[in-house]
């Protein structure tokens, strides 16, 4: 059965991203729900991103006659068709099996971006091949220069025309939450985990005839294909080896756009410009890497001024309404992502749930631009917003 089939009795069962949040927790095993969900620290910076984004009014003007809303968005040269897409999410068959299969053919189903994380559990061949032209490809970087270049180009020959540097993991986070979980990256098969699988049996079965998640991209790097293995060799070889010398390195490699992702820094944002970088990805990694940041969507309007049209800017970290979409490009956000919403609509919904996640983002967006009054993502883009009405 298609997604059309079930599109109108889903959006009145599952009407927001928190009915698939909730739906997908009881069908997760709590190690893949902490892992998700969580934070580092006291998950303070998660909160705060929320708390932030909820804070910001707008004012609706009316008397606009029949409106014509048109969620087409331009970026890099391309047309999407709205101002949002699929940030990467990496480990992501431990959550469902095949998130990224699902979400690739979803996302060119809508016309809108897809990102692979290079800790992702699919390979870039078979979800490039699902994306079409909506595959955006998430870098950590490979510390020796051969790694890097065999890795990027084989992103670009999948197809992948967007490149995403990770700024924001300069070392790997705590995740206190995660290890109280007990889940070691790659997941150790502990009688926990086994006992945590048998209560969620759908979540098994489908792990059962997918095989355990692997980090398959990296992987075919490593002379050691055990997982333990592979996660030492992620460790050690795509860790804390960014410096502006290596953006720029990347930057003479990679043809198309890319998006250094993770920027709060006005100065760090003034380097990535002198860069090249095409994309300023303004984010706190929703809160998972340093939890002394401040919300992504505090530091946005003084970004957006650095940036003045100079590159595009990619918000994320949040983002839980087609309302809060709204709210970061009124104060200076070109085009937005959203991690943890995509996943939970397949958690909870199988293959087409992310396909009902996105369709909640675009009725919620297109529903707010009528009260608002507004007709296209240009106009939003002039929307004046605040934390206060002024
Ligand atoms: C489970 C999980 C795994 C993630 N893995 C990656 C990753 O591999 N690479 C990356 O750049 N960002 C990663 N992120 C961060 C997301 O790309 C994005 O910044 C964040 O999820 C946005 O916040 P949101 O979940 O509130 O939308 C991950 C986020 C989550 C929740």
């Amino acid at each position: 059965m298609s997604y059309q089939k079930k599109a109108a009795k889903w959006m009145n069962q599952y009407p927001g991203i928190e009915d698939l949040e909730q739906k997908a927790e009881k069908r997760m095993p709590f190690v893949a729900w902490e892992y998700l969900q969580s934070g580092t620290g006291n998950e303070d910076a998660v909160r705060r991103n929320q708390q932030k984004l909820s804070e910001i009014t707008l004012l609706p003007r009316f008397m606009r006659g029949a409106l014509n809303i048109d969620t087409s968005t331009q970026l890099f040269g391309r047309t999407y068709g709205a101002p949002f897409g699929v940030a990467p999410v990496g480990l992501t068959g431990l959550m469902w099996p095949k998130i990224e299969l699902f979400l690739a053919r979803m996302a060119k189903d809508y016309n809108i971006p897809y990102s692979l994380s290079t800790v992702a559990t699919q390979i870039p061949e078979d979800v490039g091949a699902l994306a079409g032209d909506m595959g955006w490809f998430q870098l950590y970087p490979p510390k020796e220069n051969d790694l890097r270049s065999k890795l990027l180009q084989r992103a670009s020959d999948a197809g992948f025309n967007t490149l995403i540097i990770t700024a924001d993991v300069p070392v790997p986070s705590r995740r206190e939450r995660t290890k109280r979980a007990g889940l070691s990256v790659p997941p150790d098969i502990t009688p926990r985990l086994i006992w945590q699988g048998m209560m969620h049996p759908t979540w098994s079965i489908a792990t059962l005839r997918n095989g355990l998640p692997r980090l398959k991209t990296v992987e075919s790097y490593s002379e050691i294909k055990d997982m333990k293995a592979v996660g030492e060799f992620v460790r050690f070889k795509f860790r804390g080896n960014l410096s502006w010398e290596y953006i720029k390195e990347v930057r003479d490699l990679w043809k198309g756009p890319i998006i250094l992702k993770g920027l709060l820094h006005p100065l760090d944002v003034e380097e990535a410009l002198k860069a090249g970088m095409d994309g300023i990805g303004v984010s706190n990694h929703g809160g998972r890497q340093f939890d002394g940041a401040p919300a992504a969507i505090e530091m946005l309007p003084e970004i957006a001024k650095i940036v003045n049209g100079k590159a595009a800017v990619i918000f994320d970290s949040g983002i839980r309404t087609g309302l809060d979409i709204i709210r970061a490009l009124a104060l200076g956000a070109d085009f937005v992502l959203m991690g943890r919403p995509f996943v939970y609509g397949v958690s909870a919904l199988g293959q087409y749930g992310g396909d009902h996640t996105t369709e909640i983002f675009l009725d919620d967006l297109k529903n707010n631009m009528g009260q608002l009054g507004v007709e296209t993502i240009a106009q939003v883009k002039n929307l004046k917003a605040a934390p206060v009405h002024g």
